[in-house]
């Protein structure tokens, strides 16, 4: 193998060379993607990030050069140097974006050689994830997955530009901080200063970037990372980075304002697209009620319809039932739906139960053909009533789920997205962005019989909606947002609490007592006695905005090195066991039985 010297050193990256360099002398470093040895003559395909040029090694190559060409194999590291020539009549290739021209080699190394990779290095293979996972260092090469890791750079450079320009401070904000519960579990990490105290891994920087408020810095910004111990999905990771900004003395006007122009810059410099700005808004209430869910997918239609009133009193106790209850009975109406199969129809059953519905029952209306799930214990005219209050008409399909809301608006909002994405009813060329605003400020949990705040206990609530914390916390609305794109959840903020009266009352709501507010968030309070400015802010999640912009369906193939569903990390096999040593150090010991 040859060593690497000045002589070997790029002019020019494989894939930016055109016509326009015939005759010019270049040299070129990177990977073999392909040999072809036609006897006489041999071709290697030389790949580099910005895409492949044709090495041409023929009777008048050295001889030398020709028997190491003769040598490369797939993904061998090469140097080339040569003239830039046109490629002969017929040769050219129209399918490669430097296909008219080839480089005819003067100078030629091997810099390393390689053994079969265990899956081609090409776009879009059909590889097992684990085996890409495993040798990430070569899924990271393949064309399209590279792109991904550099369209992230760009949003990034686009996004540091735009709030710079806008005034924001770039701040790193510590990760080793004190535990607070933000939602998610947090990651601990153990101390060894302090045995037994551990920090955790921020959740977000939510309360440092509240503090640099305090401090004064007026606009805070930072790409920030993130951490948070739940279940992954294809649009979570356990660390994960977001962009995440603080203003002071601004509203939630002055915060959507900002954060619309931000999207609107990348459309303009990434995807090229004119955005229409301001982009619409919807209340959490309104949303829940016409689409079931606080992220509505609002490129296709489909809405929910309550039809409560119409089934009250009817005979069936499912339905009648779940009004007396307080719950409600809403459908979705499938437009064209009715040519579903029976087993089509039973794998939606199926579907709904996953999100707690005990059932789903249909009517539909195949070319006149009408049957339906409660035929028999509905009378014509209920049935009639509950039609045309869907305007459901020939092949349509309705299906409606009977619960408390909760259940209800979590099964039809799961559904209409299941439907619409199985019917091909998706106009994928959208970018639907939707502001959902008023959000409850506190969810009640059956489970743990106790409030938590829907967003984070620094939210400030609506002004006039205060009382009801102690009369009705449930219907209390929070001035925190979230900004939807397609149905996604790109990023969420509020207006923060910025005074002792309200952040202890916020306190009280969660039942967090006053010796607890003062363990966990002394010196938040602390700091409230010295001037704290108005202020509010958002964050959004990176991963996730490039995973849309770049039309792709899981977070994983814009991250470098992700984790898998089990947050392991499966190139170094990570997490690992710590040498007894270290954990003695720490005063830990791991107390789990043997496999
Ligand atoms: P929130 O918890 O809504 O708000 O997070 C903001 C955005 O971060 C993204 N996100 C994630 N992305 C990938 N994997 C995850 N596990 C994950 N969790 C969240 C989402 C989400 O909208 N401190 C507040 C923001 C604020 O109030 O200013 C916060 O973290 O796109
Ligand atoms: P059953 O009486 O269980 O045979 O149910 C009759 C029909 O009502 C079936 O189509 C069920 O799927 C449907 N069904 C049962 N429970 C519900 C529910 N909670 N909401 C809507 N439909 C339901």
């Amino acid at each position: 193998m040859a060593s690497f010297t000045k002589s070997d050193k790029r002019t020019h990256y494989c894939g930016t060379l055109t016509k326009a360099d015939i005759g010019e002398r270049v040299t070129v470093l990177g990977w073999c993607q392909k040999q072809r040895d036609l006897g006489s003559l041999i071709f290697i395909d030389l790949r580099d990030r910005t895409g492949m040029v044709q090495l041409a090694f023929d009777s008048d190559t050295d001889k030398q050069i020709f028997d190491d060409a003769f040598t490369v194999r797939a993904e061998y590291v090469l140097s080339a140097s040569g003239i830039v020539r046109s490629r002969g009549e017929g040769a050219v290739n129209p399918n490669m974006a430097t296909g008219e021209i080839e480089i005819a080699v003067d100078a030629f190394k091997i810099l390393a050689t390689a053994q079969t990779p265990p899956f081609a290095i090409v776009e879009n293979s059909d590889v097992k994830p684990e085996l890409r996972l495993t040798h990430r260092y070569l899924d990271l090469r393949r064309p399209d997955l590279q792109g991904n890791i550099i369209a992230r750079s760009k949003i990034v450079k686009i996004a540091r530009d735009y709030y710079d320009d806008n005034g924001f401070i770039d701040i790193e904000t510590p990760n080793l901080i004190k535990p607070t519960p933000e939602g998610a579990r947090d990651y601990l990490v153990p101390s060894r200063v302090h045995p037994g105290k551990f920090y955790a891994l921020p959740q977000s920087p939510q309360l440092y970037k509240q503090l640099l408020m305090y401090a004064g810095f007026d606009r805070y910004f930072q790409i920030a990372r993130c951490y948070r111990d739940e279940d992954l999905r294809a649009d979570r990771q356990p660390e994960f980075t977001q962009i995440d900004l603080e203003m002071s003395f601004s509203d939630e006007d002055d915060i959507i304002a900002m954060n619309e122009g931000f999207i609107k810059r990348l459309f303009d410099e990434f995807m090229g697209l004119p955005l229409e700005t301001p982009f619409p808004r919807m209340t959490y209430a309104e949303a829940m009620d016409r689409y079931g869910s606080d992220k509505p997918d609002t490129r296709f239609e489909m809405e929910l319809c309550d039809v409560s009133d119409v089934v009250a009193d009817c005979g069936f106790g499912v339905f009648s039932g779940a009004v007396k209850n307080g719950g409600s009975v809403r459908c979705i109406t499938v437009k064209g739906g009715a040519s579903m199969s029976r087993k089509e129809i039973d794998a939606l059953v199926d579907f709904v139960k996953t999100y707690g519905a005990k059932g789903l029952a249909w009517y539909k209306n195949a070319a006149g053909t009408v049957s339906s799930s409660f035929a028999k214990f509905l009378t014509e005219e209920e049935t009639a009533a509950l039609v045309s209050k869907m305007g459901a008409g020939e092949g349509d399909l309705i299906l409606i789920v009977a619960d408390k809301n909760t259940v209800v608006f979590d099964a039809l909002g799961a559904l209409r997205v299941h439907v619409a994405k199985k019917l091909g009813m998706i106009d994928k060329s959208k970018f639907n962005f939707l502001w959902v605003t008023e959000f409850p400020l506190l969810e009640y949990s059956e489970e743990d019989d106790r409030y938590y705040a829907k967003h984070h206990p620094f939210t400030m609530p609506f002004e006039e909606d205060i009382p009801l914390l102690d009369t009705d916390p449930g219907a209390v609305r929070a001035r925190a947002y979230d900004i939807v794109l397609n149905g996604t959840e790109l990023g969420g903020g509020s207006i923060r609490i910025h005074t002792t009266e309200m952040q202890n009352k916020m306190f009280a709501s969660l039942g967090i007592g006053e010796a607890e507010a003062e363990e966990k968030f002394g010196f938040l309070l602390e700091a409230f006695k010295y001037g704290v400015p108005p202020h509010g802010g958002l964050a959004f999640g990176l991963d996730r905005l490039v995973t849309l912009l770049l039309g792709l369906e899981d977070i994983r193939d814009v991250i470098a090195f992700p984790k898998v569903q089990n947050a392991s990390e499966l190139l170094s096999k990570c997490p690992g066991l710590p040498d007894p040593k270290t954990l003695e150090e720490l005063r830990i010991s791991v107390n789990i039985d043997e496999e």
